[in-house]
């Protein structure tokens, strides 16, 4: 019989035109609705607004088999619940975006530094380097002008940007994050910002988000915050929803994913 696969959240059509989904205009799927219908499923494409964890899987049962996410961040899938589970079901959690084995789990880093560095490049020739090298914390601070976070969220990456990294950093240079909001510790952010220990701060990303419009760093006129909006472009939420789509569909075939954003 044809595989059953749900998917959490209305996706562009490139990826989503032969499931079922949740078809409603902007709000996520109910946790309890979700769990309702996952039951049986083969196959789930989530988004990650989702919380993929113990739950969940037991919800969806034993005929789970592939899970994609159509977002390159992971912070939102339980791994350790996932690789246990795919070491007694042979479930084959697929994560597109990121890199390296876990378990039977495949995840897979992009090289979003390169990808950064190249825009900033094309747009005004403010980077004259080409390839990124690896430095200490320190020697990035101290040195960069900007600095932009582009890593997981993971327990070894919570709140790595404190007073420690800003207090390290040039008066004159700008954070950014598009990562998650849980590597910046927020109040020590906000000190950074308002005492002039540096000189703004671009956040596209925050705990909780939305951020209340009554959080301190709105008082602030140099820090720009938006809603976690950084991939919401039609030409790479398509590519980013076909990815998903395709993966999800070969790791039902039991093959390799595509590793690669076609954008
Ligand atoms: C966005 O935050 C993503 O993980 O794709
Ligand atoms: C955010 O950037 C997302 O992919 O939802």
């Amino acid at each position: 019989s044809l595989p059953r696969v749900y998917i959490t959240r209305q996706i562009p059509p490139e990826g989503s035109h032969f499931f079922d989904l949740w078809d409603s205009d902007d709000v996520p799927v109910p946790r309890k609705e979700l769990l309702q219908k996952v039951k049986g499923v083969d196959a789930l494409l989530c988004v990650l607004t989702e919380k993929i964890d113990a739950e969940l899987l037991d919800a969806a049962g034993p005929n789970l088999r592939v899970l994609s996410t159509m977002s390159v961040g992971f912070d939102h899938l339980s791994l350790e619940e996932l690789k246990k589970r795919s070491v007694t079901s042979d479930l084959l959690p697929l994560v597109y975006g990121v890199n390296g084995e876990y378990g039977t789990t495949e995840i897979w880093y992009g090289d979003m530094g390169n990808m950064v560095l190249l825009r900033y490049s094309v747009m005004g020739n403010m980077v004259t380097l080409r390839y990124g090298k690896y430095v200490s914390m320190d020697e990035l601070a101290s040195q960069s002008d900007f600095l932009t976070v582009c890593c997981a969220l993971t327990p070894e990456t919570k709140d790595i940007c404190n007073k420690d990294l800003f207090s390290k950093m040039k008066k004159t240079s700008i954070f950014i994050n598009t990562s998650r909001g849980g590597v910046v510790h927020q109040e020590d952010l906000y000190e950074a910002l308002s005492s002039g220990q540096i000189a703004g701060a671009g956040l596209d990303v925050t705990v909780p988000e939305p951020l209340p419009t009554s959080h301190p760093l709105f008082t602030l006129n140099n820090c720009v915050i938006l809603p976690h909006i950084a991939s919401a472009s039609y030409t790479t939420r398509n590519a980013m929803s076909a990815l998903a789509a395709n993966n999800l569909l070969l790791g039902l075939k039991g093959q390799p994913m595509i590793k690669e954003l076609k954008l």
